[in-house]
């Protein structure tokens, strides 16, 4: 355990490189409302929402921050914590309502184009994430992400927003974790489009993976001085016991949960050894497919929230692994253990496996039971201590040569949390849902305190 694991740190910006990015993320469906609005089509969230027992609190991201109308008062907030770079998605289903089509919508490309001109304006770089899980409802009902054809219907969309943004964005991220997707989404069943088949979600992964890819010549075409990765959620992987059972048990898990991304993306295809072990349930992989995947990339983006701590579990699918709590350790309000080592554990061995020229936190933060006082203010200690730590753990990451360049915190705001509808409030910024009145909370001004150090 280090330092960064037990007080509050106190980490200064001058203590970073001059050139780190500091900035902040939110995605689209999360916060922009306006579902119907502009020519927007539908997407699988809306569809999954409306599905009666899907969201905890059976809420939707129709309306959310609603900032589709206030995204220049957000911009202003974002500006106003010294960030000087914004990550957004784009709703794929607001430039192809129907997921493919001659023209994009006009509407849609206007509103992206818009919002990437007020960053500009306010000294804000823009950070275009593709795909941050809305696809359109339309591509669904033609099988989704497990039809190979939404690979093209991909690269398309991407060629559409990189024409359209490509002479202002110069940092670009076609994915955003893929793990989330597939396995949450096509497995678990717990995310859109709700799907439990293990065999499907395999599948699905490879065509996000391939679509990454093939979605590159595009961005790099329309974009030739841009930046262009992406992102990954990735977990330090930790045995439940001191068994050679569990040890074993942290090697496969680790093989679906970072391996199986990383390897392909850096030119080694699947982890043979899990490939084995799925048998039958493995994806069809096309010839060509792992030159797509591992096509070179400027960076990877990580998204850090917790570690797992695995046990071996025999019959527990072709994995054999059960993840389980570590008893005694703080958490958040979503359980989510409180683990900033394990930020550093993640970087130093992803830089020592797989050499990334550079890497960006694209989101990290922790959710907790707000409250706004009396006199409007919302103290949050926890969220400001969790950001403080990991900030601290981020430097000690490239003290040991990590190849660290940025930090973005999440997020900008609270938003709607997929499953967790607003229950869970992630934002350094608090949104009260009745007035969308914003607040920014103590974790907030103490970054912008950060930043100006
Ligand atoms: C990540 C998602 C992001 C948000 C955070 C809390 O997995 O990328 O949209 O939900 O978790």
């Amino acid at each position: 355990m280090s330092s960064a694991d037990t007080a509050r740190p106190t980490p200064r910006r001058s203590d970073f490189p001059r050139d780190f990015r500091w900035g902040c993320s939110t995605s689209s469906y999360q916060i922009e409302g306006a579902a119907q609005e502009d020519g927007r089509g539908e997407s699988i969230w809306d569809r999954y929402c409306a599905t009666p027992g899907r969201i905890r609190d059976g809420s939707s991201g129709a309306v959310a921050c609603d900032h589709y109308h206030r995204w220049s008062g957000d911009l202003d907030l974002a500006r106003a914590l010294g960030v000087g770079a914004y990550r957004f998605s784009v709703a794929w289903p607001r430039i192809f309502p129907d997921g493919v089509g001659e023209r994009p919508n006009q509407a849609g490309l206007d509103f992206y184009s818009r919002l990437v001109d007020g960053m500009l304006e306010r000294g804000l770089e823009p950070w275009a994430t593709l795909y941050h899980w809305d696809l359109p409802q339309a591509l669904q009902d033609r099988g989704g992400w497990e039809n190979r054809a939404t690979i093209e219907a991909f690269v398309d969309y991407a060629e559409a927003m990189a024409r359209c943004l490509g002479d202002r964005v110069k940092h670009w991220i076609t994915h955003n974790e893929p793990w989330c997707t597939a396995f949450l989404g096509h497995h678990e069943g717990i995310h859109a489009p709700g799907i439990r088949d293990y065999r499907r979600a395999l599948q699905v992964c490879h065509h996000l993976l391939v679509s990454h890819g093939a979605a590159l010549p595009a961005l790099r075409g329309w974009a030739p001085d841009a930046q262009v990765g992406i992102t990954l959620s990735l977990h330090p992987i930790e045995a439940a016991s001191p068994s050679a059972a569990d040890a074993a048990a942290v090697h496969r898990h680790d093989g679906t949960r970072n391996r199986w991304f990383l390897d392909p993306l850096y030119g080694r295809g699947y982890p043979a050894d899990i490939v084995e072990r799925l048998g039958a349930d493995a994806p069809v992989v096309l010839a060509g497919d792992f030159e797509t995947i591992a096509a070179p990339t400027d960076f990877l983006g990580v998204n850090y929230y917790f570690p797992e701590v695995v046990a071996d579990a025999p019959g527990a699918g072709p994995i054999a692994t059960r993840v389980v709590d570590r008893p005694g350790v703080e958490r958040t309000a979503f359980g989510w253990e409180i683990a900033p080592q394990g930020l550093v554990t993640l970087l130093d061995r992803i830089r020592a496996d797989w050499h990334p020229a550079a890497i960006y936190i694209t989101e990290n933060g922790s959710t907790f039971d707000d409250v706004v006082a009396p006199d409007g203010r919302v103290d949050d200690p926890k969220r400001l201590d969790y950001l403080a730590r990991h900030l601290a753990a981020a430097r000690e990451a490239l003290a040991h040569g990590v190849p660290l360049k940025g930090y973005f915190a999440w997020s900008l705001l609270d938003n709607f949390e997929w499953a967790e509808g607003y229950v869970r409030r992630f934002g350094l910024i608090h949104v009260d849902y009745a007035t969308q009145r914003r607040t920014v909370k103590a974790s907030g001004h103490w970054y912008a305190g950060f930043l100006k150090t």
